[in-house]
């Protein structure tokens, strides 16, 4: 099951984030995104993917030690959040930024502090870092 709508002005050349690949759902359980190091603290990093017909995108974003993943969809209006690629956060990287209209969440929970969507949440994306420190996507379904 899908959920997350298409992004349908994304193709995968043309999408913002790092394209993953175009892949059967049905056989991959588990995607390794990128590893750790490849994200600064306050930074973060966006990827897309195709699944079937639909390009779908996560984000992943850096709390120090901490990395948190959600599905790039505004809860405001349901458009990627990132302007230009991997621009997720605010300039001191303290909260994830939508970019078309500036609405701010908490990291550490995805919920909005500000903005448009105020007291709504971003939908989490699990992830998991590995013993190599691999950022694991663990489920496809968004
Ligand atoms: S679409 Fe994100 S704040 Fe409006």
């Amino acid at each position: 099951m899908f959920g997350l709508a298409p992004l349908p002005t994304l193709d995968s050349e043309e999408a913002s984030g790092q394209f993953i690949a175009t892949m059967d759902r049905s056989d991959v359980s588990s995607r390794v995104l990128c590893h750790q190091e490849e994200i600064e603290d306050g930074a973060a990093k966006g990827f897309y993917w195709r699944a079937a017909s639909a390009v779908h995108s996560v984000f992943v974003v850096r709390a120090g030690a901490q990395f948190f993943g959600y599905v790039n969809a505004c809860p405001h209006l349901g458009t990627p959040l990132e302007f230009l690629p991997d621009q997720f956060t605010t300039e001191d990287g303290s909260h994830i930024l939508c970019s078309t209209h500036g609405a701010q969440f908490r990291i550490a929970d995805g919920f909005c502090v500000s903005g448009p969507c105020k007291g709504e949440r971003l939908r989490p994306a699990s992830l998991q870092v590995d013993a190599e420190g691999h950022v694991v996507l663990l489920d496809l379904a968004y």
